[in-house]
C-alpha cells in the first residue's frame, strides 16, 4: 500500500484513539452494513436516503444514448423522505393491506398491495447460463502509453484513464454457490472509453477447455450438475465432467490448470486473468500485430489450501467476494497491470512454432515477454448488486478502434453467444441502455423500440440512406476515430467442419505446465486428481482419466493410479520434454500483503498491554486486525471482532496469540474433540483448534508472552513459521516477513520432486 495513502481504517483508528468516535463500539474494520452506524429505537423524524457508504461508487449517470447527465451518480437512487408508489404518490401505510373492515376480506382495489407483490413476484432474471455466481467492483484504468506502437486504441495512449467496472466469477455454479470451489475464475472487464466501450471477457487461466465453441454446450453440460439428480453443485468432481474431459482429450491442458492451485484462488485480488484467445491490434499508420493479453496482480498470484477451501464453502461461501468489499473498504485498493505478449501478424498465425489461433495453447512468458501497458486499481465498490453486478453485460465483440479479433474459431463463436444469451437474461434488446452498460460515448445506432426501451429517440428517419433527418447519422471515416475492420485476406479453402493439423496436439504444453511446478504445487495437483477422480463413481472413467495422465508425466500418473488404487498405464504418445515456464509457478518470490487479515487471539484477563500498539502496526502495514475473543463487545478498550464462537481461521492469514485465554463459558471442552480439547483444560479448545487449522494450512503463527504457552499445549512451538518473541511489535515484524512468501511452504516438504 501506498504510505501516503494511508488505509481508511488506519484513519478511523487513530481518530477512535483521539475520541473523535462517539462509540467505541463502532465497527472500525471493513463489512459493517450501512453508512451510519443505526439507533436502537426505530428513527421516526423524515428525512432524506442516508447517502452511499464512502466506499460505494455507482455507474456514471449517462442517458440512455451515452451523453453525460453532470447528476450525481445517487440521481438513480431513491429520492425524498417518504414512502411512495412507483408513481410518487406518497402512502400513508405499507404495513396493511386495504380491507372492507378489520376482519374482512382484502380489496382488489389495494393498488398498493398490487404494485408491491407483483413487482415482488417479478424480482429475479434468470441467472446467467454459465458464470452465475460473481462480485464486481468499480475502479480506474491508466494506460502508460507502452502500446501506442502497436494499437490506435485511445484508452492506451499515454497517461489516459478510463473508468472501468470488472466482474469477478466462477463458471459452473449458480448464483448462490460458494465462491472457493474449485473452477475457473471470470475476469470481466468494462472499459468505458470514449471511443466506445471495450470488454475483455477474461479468465483466470489462459487456455480453454475447447477449441472450436460449437464444444461449449458439451463442455458445459458435462460439467453441470447431472440433470437427473442435479448434483454435485459448482463440482468439477462428478463423473460426466471426467467422462468428456477425458475422451475430448483437447480439454487436458485446461484441466490441469483446474487441478492446480490456480482453481481455488486464495482471492480475486490474488488472480492472474488472461483474454485467452489472440486478438488482432492495428495502429495508427494501420500496421497490424498479434497479441494476447494479460492481468498481473501487484500482490502476486496466491492460493488457498485444499482443505481451507472446502471450510470456507460452509463458514464463509462469500469468502471472495467479502474479500474484495473489504479491501477496497480497508482501502487497499486491488491492482493489476495490463499486459500485453506481441507477436508478428504473418500469414501462418503462429509464434515460436506455437499455433495463435488454438485456445488450448500459450506462448510461454519465456518466450514472449507480458510488457506493462497500463493499471487497473479497483476503488469503489457497487451501491446496488442487482443494478450493477448482475445487470452488467459483457461481449466480447465489444471492441474499440485499434483491437480486433483473430479467426480463432473459440472467439467467433463467443461473438455470437453473448448477445445472444442476454437477449433472454436481461428481458430483451435495450440492455445496452442499463445504467452500468450505457457507454460513455456518444450513440447513434439506428437500433429503435423493443422492451424496456430508455432512450427518447427523435427524428424520423432511423435508416440510412435518409434526406429526412438531414442523413444524419453519418458513417465515420479514418480521421473521425471509425472502428478499423482489419483487412485480412481470407484465403480459398474447401468449406469443412475440420480444425488445423496443429490443434491435434493435446499434450505437449500440458506437460510443459506439470514440468514448471514446483514440487509443492505438484504435489496438491495429484492430490486434486485423486480427489476428483475418486469422486466420481465409475472406474472407466477414471482409467480413461489416468491414460491421458499417463500421456502428461510418469509421476502424476503413478502418484494418481496409487491414490485410487489402480494401474498405471503407459503413455500412448511420445513424452516430450519442454523447457519448463518458470512464470506459470506461483511458488518463490515476496509479495506485498495489502489487505491480508491478521486474527489476534487475546486473552481478557491479562497480556493486553501490547495488543493496541500491535492492532495499529496492522492497519499501518495496509492489513486488516480482526481481535478473537471469548466474548463480543470491549475487551481492553478495543473493540472485538470475533469471537471464539464465530471465528474460525480460515477468515486469517496470519494468527498472532496475546494470551492464553481459559476455556470461556460457552466452551465445551469435555465434548469438543475435534478441537483436540485433550490437549489442554487451560486454554479455550477452539483457541487451540485455530492454531491447528492455521498450522496445517501453512500459516504464520505468532505469539508473545502467555501466547507463546499456547503454542506450547498446541504441540506447534519451534516448527517452522511459528515465531515467538518478547514483544507484539517484534513477532508481528517477523510474521510479516513469512507472509510475504504467502505461506511456509517448508513446513509441509512435498513428496514428489
Ligand atoms: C465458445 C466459448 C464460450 C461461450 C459460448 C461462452 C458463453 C458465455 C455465456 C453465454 C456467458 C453468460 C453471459 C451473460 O449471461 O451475460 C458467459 C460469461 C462469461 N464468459 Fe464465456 N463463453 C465462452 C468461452 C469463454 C472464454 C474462453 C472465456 C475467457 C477467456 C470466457 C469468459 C467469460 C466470462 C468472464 C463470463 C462472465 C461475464 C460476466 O461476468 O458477466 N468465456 N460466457
Amino acid at each position: 500500500m501506498d504510505a501516503s495513502k494511508p488505509a481508511k481504517a488506519v484513519k478511523d483508528v487513530v481518530e477512535a484513539a483521539a475520541g473523535k468516535v462517539a462509540d467505541a463500539l463502532t465497527p472500525d474494520v471493513p463489512g459493517a452494513p450501512g453508512s451510519a452506524p443505526p439507533t436502537v429505537e426505530e428513527p421516526t423524524t423524515p428525512h432524506d436516503p442516508l447517502p452511499p457508504k464512502k466506499e460505494q461508487g455507482a455507474p456514471e449517470t449517462r442517458t440512455p444514448t451515452g451523453a453525460a447527465t453532470g447528476a450525481p451518480t445517487t440521481a438513480n437512487g431513491q429520492q425524498g423522505a417518504f414512502l411512495t408508489t412507483a408513481q410518487g404518490a406518497r402512502l400513508r401505510d405499507t404495513d396493511h393491506s386495504l380491507k372492507a373492515g378489520p376482519r374482512g376480506p382484502v380489496l382488489l382495489q389495494d393498488h398498493h398491495l398490487r404494485e408491491k407483490i407483483t413487482h415482488f413476484d417479478h424480482e429475479r432474471i434468470p441467472e446467467r447460463v454459465v458464470h452465475a455466481r460473481g462480485a464486481g467492483a468499480h475502479g480506474v484504468f491508466e494506460a502508460y502509453g507502452t502500446a501506442e506502437g502497436v494499437t490506435k486504441a485511445g484508452f492506451l495512449a499515454k497517461g489516459r484513464t478510463t473508468n472501468v467496472f470488472v466482474r469477478f466469477s466462477t463458471v459452473l455454479g449458480s448464483r448462490g454457490s460458494a465462491d472457493t470451489v474449485r473452477d475457473t475464475r471470470g475476469f470481466a472487464t468494462k472499459f468505458y472509453t470514449d471511443e466506445g466501450t471495450f470488454d475483455l471477457v477474461a479468465n483466470n487461466m489462459p487456455v480453454f477447455f475447447i477449441q472450436d465453441a460449437i464444444k461449449f454446450p458439451d463442455i458445459i453440460h458435462a460439467g453441470k450438475p447431472h440433470p437427473d439428480r442435479e448434483i454435485p453443485q459448482a463440482q468439477s468432481a462428478h463423473d460426466t465432467f471426467w467422462d468428456f474431459v477425458s475422451l475430448h482429450t483437447e480439454a487436458q491442458h485446461h484441466t490441469i490448470w483446474n487441478m492446480s492451485d490456480r482453481g481455488i484462488p486464495r482471492s480475486y485480488r490474488t488472480m492472474e486473468g488472461f483474454g485467452v484467445h489472440t486478438f488482432r491490434l492495428v495502429n495508427a499508420a494501420g500496421e497490424t500485430a498479434l497479441a494476447k493479453f494479460h492481468w498481473k496482480p501487484k500482490l502476486g498470484v496466491h492460493s488457498l489450501t485444499w482443505e481451507e477451501a472446502q471450510l470456507l464453502g460452509g463458514v464463509d461461501p462469500d469468502f471472495h467476494r467479502r474479500d474484495l468489499y473489504d479491501a477496497i473498504e480497508a482501502g487497499a485498493f486491488p491492482e493489476w497491470e495490463l499486459g500485453l505478449q506481441v507477436f508478428p501478424d504473418t500469414p501462418e498465425e503462429t509464434f515460436a512454432g506455437i499455433d495463435l489461433l488454438d485456445p488450448t495453447k500459450i506462448v510461454p512468458e519465456e518466450l514472449a515477454p507480458v510488457q506493462p501497458v497500463g493499471k487497473l486499481t479497483l476503488n469503489r465498490t457497487p451501491t446496488n448488486f442487482f443494478a450493477e453486478t448482475e445487470q452488467v453485460a459483457f461481449h466480447v465483440g465489444h471492441l474499440p478502434p485499434g483491437i480486433d479479433v483473430t479467426n480463432d474459431p473459440l472467439l467467433q463463436g463467443r461473438l455470437f453467444s453473448y448477445v445472444d444469451t442476454q437477449l433472454t437474461r436481461l428481458g430483451g434488446p435495450n440492455f445496452s441502455q442499463i445504467p452500468i452498460n450505457r457507454p460513455h460515448a456518444p450513440v447513434n445506432d439506428m437500433l429503435r423500440d423493443g422492451f424496456h426501451q430508455q432512450a427518447v429517440h427523435a427524428g424520423v428517419a432511423p435508416y440510412r440512406p435518409n434526406s429526412l433527418d438531414g442523413g444524419n447519422p453519418f458513417p465515420a471515416g479514418d480521421t473521425d476515430g471509425a472502428f478499423v475492420d482489419v483487412p485480412v485476406t481470407v484465403t480459398e479453402a474447401p468449406k469443412v467442419r475440420a480444425n488445423p493439423v496443429s490443434f491435434d496436439d493435446h499434450y505437449s504444453q500440458v506437460r510443459l505446465f506439470w514440468l514448471s511446478m514446483s514440487p509443492v504445487e505438484k504435489e496438491h495437483i495429484i492430490r486434486a486428481y485423486t480427489f476428483e477422480l475418486g469422486k466420481c463413481y465409475h472406474q472407466a472413467i477414471r482409467e480413461r482419466q489416468l491414460r491421458c495422465l499417463a500421456n502428461i508425466d510418469p509421476v502424476l500418473c503413478a502418484e494418481v493410479a496409487t491414490g485410487l488404487g489402480l494401474p498405471a498405464p503407459e503413455p500412448t504418445v511420445p513424452l516430450v520434454d519442454p523447457a519448463p515456464s518458470p512464470a506459470l509457478s506461483q511458488v518463490g518470490r515476496q509479495w506485498p500483503a495489502d489487505g491480508r487479515t491478521v486474527g489476534i487471539v487475546v486473552d481478557p484477563t491479562a497480556g493486553l498491554d501490547d495488543v493496541d500498539e500491535v492492532r495499529r502496526a496492522v492497519f499501518a502495514a495496509g492489513m486488516v486486525p480482526l481481535l478473537v475473543a471469548p466474548h463480543g463487545g470491549l475487551v481492553g478498550g478495543l473493540p472485538v471482532q470475533r469471537t471464539f464462537a464465530t471465528g474460525r481461521s480460515v477468515e486469517f492469514d496470519v494468527l498472532l496469540l496475546a494470551g492464553a485465554p481459559a476455556p470461556a463459558p460457552d466452551a465445551s471442552p469435555a465434548r469438543d474433540a475435534k478441537a483436540g480439547a485433550a490437549a489442554s483444560a487451560a486454554v479455550d479448545p477452539r483457541v487451540l483448534l485455530l492454531v491447528d487449522e492455521c498450522w496445517r494450512h501453512a500459516k504464520a503463527i505468532g505469539a508473545w508472552g502467555a501466547g507463546v504457552d499456547v503454542l506450547r499445549q498446541a504441540g506447534v512451538a519451534g516448527t517452522p513459521g511459528v515465531v515467538t518473541g518478547g514483544s507484539g511489535a517484534e513477532v508481528l515484524t517477523a510474521v510479516q516477513q513469512l507472509l510475504a512468501a504467502h505461506r511456509v511452504w517448508e513446513r509441509f516438504p512435498a513428496s514428489v520432486a
